[in-house]
């Protein structure tokens, strides 16, 4: 992997995932690509930026070509919540980008990296310690669009030998660009709103709803890794089980107010979010990550407290 095209890179891991390669493979060498133009003006002040619809086959072929990538890293997606909205678009998307992604990688020779999500999984698979293979029969369009990516990701790899990989990604909590319409959203809301005057939160997921978890910088780390193993270690490849915590709402916001005693939550719950929180996992059992290609998260929650409301103050001119 030498020159790597990000695919929605101006979203909640894009923004981050950009500058991390960008550490790594050098700032040439990372194209970030992205469909509005503020997100793109903003990829151009650190680096490569070009706008580009990734469900349009040859405008993403043409930055492949001209770039001459050997990676794409295709993050192009509508969340859970926002895709219930409208599933026809939520489908057109997801699917029309990594559609697009698998095509183009098997046409010019590049790797491919898509994530999946806990999203893949359904109220019948199990949820303690689900196991990387299992029953995947999820009740949202993002999760139908997730194993349908994960099946064809491994279709294009062993019909074509395409060199596709993927991590399974638990709701991630940053705090650069925030995400969108997703149902785990509250772990990051949760920070910029309890910061405020008032210091209150009033979440949407219901308070006893466990979910897997992950710090943003394990999630780069996962997917550079992932991307770096030796081939021949893998015996799965889309795609894999990561985790490295998990908790409910309640957990966290108790962990909260021992920071900030005076911080109250409510619950005003989405019986959309409730019902796919309820339909994931409690924690996902990521052995085969570490078996094989070493996956090891650095982050738990209370240290993820603290550089959150750390991050958050900075943000908001506090500190
Ligand atoms: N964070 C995503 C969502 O909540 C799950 O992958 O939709």
């Amino acid at each position: 992997m030498k020159r790597i095209l990000v695919l929605g890179a101006g979203g909640q891991i894009g923004t981050e995932l950009v500058p991390h390669l960008q550490n790594l493979y050098g700032k040439d060498n990372v194209i970030g690509a992205d469909l509005k133009d503020a997100l793109v003006e903003k990829l151009r002040e650190n680096g490569i930026g070009e706008k580009v619809d990734a469900t349009d086959a040859q405008a993403v072929a043409d930055l492949v070509k001209k770039y001459k990538a050997d990676a794409i890293f295709n993050l192009v997606a509508l969340l859970s919540a926002t895709g219930e909205k409208n599933p026809q678009l939520a489908w057109n998307i997801n699917m029309g980008a990594l559609l697009n992604s698998l095509n183009i990688a098997k046409e010019f020779g590049c790797a491919v990296f898509t994530p999946s999500s806990i999203g893949a999984f359904g109220n019948s698979t199990p949820h303690d310690m689900t196991p990387q293979d299992t029953i995947m029969r999820p009740s949202t369009i993002y999760g139908v669009c997730k194993v349908t990516g994960e099946l064809l990701s491994d279709y294009y790899f062993t019909r074509f030998g395409v060199d596709t990989r993927s991590v399974r990604f638990p709701g991630i909590i940053s705090n650069g660009q925030l995400p969108g319409g997703g149902t785990t959203d509250y772990a990051v809301e949760v920070f910029y709103e309890i910061i405020k005057p008032g210091h209150h939160y009033t979440c949407e997921v219901p308070h006893d709803s466990y979910m897997d978890m992950m710090y943003m910088p394990d999630a780069l780390n996962a997917v550079t890794q992932l991307m770096e193993a030796d081939p021949s270690r893998l015996k799965h490849r889309n795609s894999f089980n990561i985790a490295s915590m998990s908790f409910t709402p309640e957990i966290l916001f108790d962990a909260i107010k021992k920071r900030i005693p005076d911080a109250t939550f409510d619950y005003n719950v989405d019986p959309v979010k409730a019902a796919i929180a309820d339909s994931w996992p409690n924690m996902m059992d990521d052995s085969c990550a570490r078996e094989e290609w070493d996956w090891c998260p650095k982050w738990g929650m209370d240290a993820v407290i603290d550089d959150m409301l750390a991050a958050c103050r900075r943000k908001a001119g506090m500190e």
